[in-house]
């Protein structure tokens, strides 16, 4: 049973500056609701309610907006705003929180490095990269964790991607694998030149990996940027054995990525009761070019 989620969050969050200064990246909404608490809860949808937090300095609010907040409990309470109530409570039940911290930013294998300890060499666990934000109802994590129950190995999620964007991404060499979806993957290479890489397969941010991958992380000297890699730490994995690779079919934003949070943002709220049918109308106005209030 994998019950471990290990979300590496120590970043700075350079490329949102100015607001990264003093607002943790992850903390910055869908809508209302963080980046943070879409992938806790899509740790609990997938039977994870083990959460890790490999976290730094300057970024405890993450943690506290997973703690009761009596003050504002009390307050809501008083006013009777039973739904917000319910909201801002269910919070600190969401899921078992922890956190450790990566002092030095040495890379994203070393940020996994650092829930040896939290998660045990013989347990299986999830890592989730918060750049990548899936379908508030996807169950494609669940898929994957199935699919590291049957077969033991590493199971990535890969996504096509054109050939530009290719040095951006871990990328795989595979071989079909036994059901729809499934690849064999028997090589990955870290943010290769286009030239160079072995297909356009990239690794997006959900892994579940057994536990002995630690001991793998601990040996690997730096790879790209001089930094240890957790695709460093698969490839030698799957040079031993295929690791297997689920075709992302659910939909995937680039949160890291201005673009990708501002279309995350827009997709999110237009699926909402509550905002989305006005949101709709005011973006076709606001395209048509015939609304003053849009300011276009
Ligand atoms: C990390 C990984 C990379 C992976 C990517 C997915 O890169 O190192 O292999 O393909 O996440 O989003 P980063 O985007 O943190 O540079």
């Amino acid at each position: 049973m994998v019950r471990k989620a290990v979300l590496p969050v120590a970043g700075l969050g350079t490329r949102f500056l100015p607001v990264t200064k003093s607002v943790p990246k992850e903390l910055l909404p869908g809508v209302d609701t963080p980046a943070l608490q879409l992938i806790v809860e899509e740790c609990v949808r997938s039977g994870l309610d083990d959460v890790l937090f490999v976290s730094a300095m300057g970024k405890s609010s993450m943690e506290d907006h997973f703690d009761r907040r009596l003050d504002l409990e009390r307050e809501l309470e008083a006013k009777g705003k039973d739904d917000q109530l319910e909201l801002v409570r269910r919070l600190a039940e969401l899921a078992h929180v922890h956190s450790v911290r990566q002092g030095e930013a040495l890379g994203l294998g070393h940020a996994v490095l650092q829930a040896a300890g939290h998660v045990g060499p013989d347990d299986s666990f999830a890592v989730l990269l918060g750049d990548d934000l899936l379908d508030p109802e996807s169950d494609f994590l669940e898929r994957m964790v199935a699919v590291h129950e049957r077969t033991s190995r590493p199971v990535v999620a890969l996504m096509e991607v054109p050939e530009e964007q290719v040095g951006l991404y871990g990328i795989a060499t595979v071989q079909p694998g036994e059901r729809e979806g499934e690849h064999l993957i028997s090589g990955l290479v870290e943010k290769p030149d286009a030239a160079d890489a072995p297909s356009n397969l990239a690794v997006i941010g959900r892994y579940v990996l057994p536990g002995s991958i630690f001991g793998v992380l601990e040996d690997l000297p730096p790879g790209r940027g001089g930094e240890i890699q957790l695709t460093d730490a698969l490839e030698v994995m799957a040079a031993e054995e295929p690791i297997v690779g689920l075709t992302l079919d659910v939909p995937r934003f680039d949160a890291g990525d201005k673009l990708g949070y501002l279309q995350a943002n827009v997709a999110f709220a237009l699926r909402r009761p509550d905002l989305g049918p006005q949101l709709r109308a005011w973006l076709e106005d606001l395209l048509a070019g015939d609304d003053p209030r849009a300011g276009a």
